[in-house]
């Protein structure tokens, strides 16, 4: 297939909301050493790419400006050293920047395949929130068979994937989100129990649900006031997991007995800063402990709704209202 000199890709004319985001034309990249270049047919949207745009969450240094942090598609070139990939392989990636155009670079080792039976428009689903919860629950979490769980957010795209990951891993899961529908969908993915934080006091409920042992884990996107219920719940030995901190990374006060004495863990990391080499050691776990359990259908990404490239404005006014559950993608192609 012939690589055209220019592609179209989305760019922000300045940090704004959703009406700084335009079309534009631009060189396709060439793939350097240990990269592939992939024609893109459809790039998951994600609320760090929300931050990016509103100049809170800028790229780390040697990634491009243009967002998209996931995609799946078409290899079409590679350049030197770049593993077993081969032309014509449909992946997808996980990618530090440029995912909401027709032609990005991923590093080879972050390149997985698509799940037999998956679409392309759900595999761009999967890399962004498999490899985050990937890392924060199962491996700084530790959370084991027959441990409890508690997912805050659980109808966002990360929640969507924790929930189905620790059932998947033989976990009993409570989950907190912002309606009852929200909640249906925590069920029906299959949470143990959800609660409607806007509702019900989350700390009472998940007493009433756990009694006095308490949670072993917490994978929370919260922060502020969550901080303390969330230390409040775990029972001894518990892991409490930051991923994102939506409300604050701040307390006025906050008393660390509990954590010596029940002898907690506090814990939480970011995905895009960190190096290729750390990346792929995610993705060979993802490779070896998920990807089958995907290609048997045991977990799924869940499409709420799909964009063309030029509407990605839209795309991100939606996950703005935070009316979805589960993913938002732009189509590509
Ligand atoms: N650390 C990392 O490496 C990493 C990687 C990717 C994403 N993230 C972060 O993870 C979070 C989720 O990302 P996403 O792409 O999945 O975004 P998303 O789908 O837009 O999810 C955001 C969710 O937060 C929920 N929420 C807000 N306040 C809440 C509260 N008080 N209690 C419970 N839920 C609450 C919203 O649901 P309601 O409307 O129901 O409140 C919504 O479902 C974002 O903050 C993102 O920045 C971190």
């Amino acid at each position: 297939m012939t690589i055209p000199q220019t592609m179209r890709q989305v760019e922000f004319t300045g940090p704004g909301g959703p009406e700084v985001i335009k079309l534009a034309e631009a060189p396709v990249p060439q793939p350097g050493p240990g990269q592939a270049l992939i024609r893109v047919l459809a790039a998951g949207i994600n609320r760090p790419d929300c931050l990016q745009r509103a100049g809170a969450y800028p790229p780390p240094p040697g990634e491009t400006a243009i967002p998209g942090l996931e995609i799946a598609g078409e290899i079409v070139a590679a350049g030197a050293d770049a593993g077993g990939l081969q032309i014509g392989d449909k992946v997808c990636a996980l990618v530090g920047s440029g995912g909401y155009a027709e032609y990005a670079l991923a590093a080879a080792p972050l390149c997985l395949a698509v799940p037999a039976g998956m679409s392309m428009v759900e595999a761009a689903g999967l890399p962004e929130t498999y490899f985050t919860v990937f890392d924060n629950m199962m491996t700084r979490g530790r959370l084991k068979k027959g441990e409890t769980i508690l997912i805050h957010g659980g109808s966002s795209g990360i929640g969507s994937t924790a929930i189905q990951l620790a059932k998947a891993n033989g976990a009993r899961v409570i989950a907190t989100a912002g309606s009852p529908d929200k909640c249906d969908f925590c069920l029906k993915l299959g949470a143990d129990a959800a609660i409607d934080y806007r509702k019900e006091d989350f700390v009472a409920a998940t007493r009433a649900l756990v009694g006095p042992a308490g949670v072993d884990v917490i994978l929370d996107m919260v922060g502020g006031a969550y901080i303390p219920k969330n230390i409040s719940l775990l029972g001894f030995e518990g892991r409490l997991v930051q991923v994102a901190f939506l409300q604050s990374s701040k307390i006025e006060q906050f008393d660390f007995m509990p954590v010596m004495l029940r002898r907690l863990t506090l814990t939480g990391s970011t995905m895009r800063p960190r190096s290729v080499a750390l990346k792929a050691e995610i993705a060979a776990a993802l490779r070896r402990d998920v990807w089958p359990l995907l290609a048997q259908g045991k977990m799924r990404p869940i499409i709420f709704r799909q964009f063309p490239l030029a509407e990605a404005a839209a795309a991100h006014a939606l996950m703005e209202t935070s009316a979805h559950m589960g993913k938002i993608i732009l189509k590509v192609a």
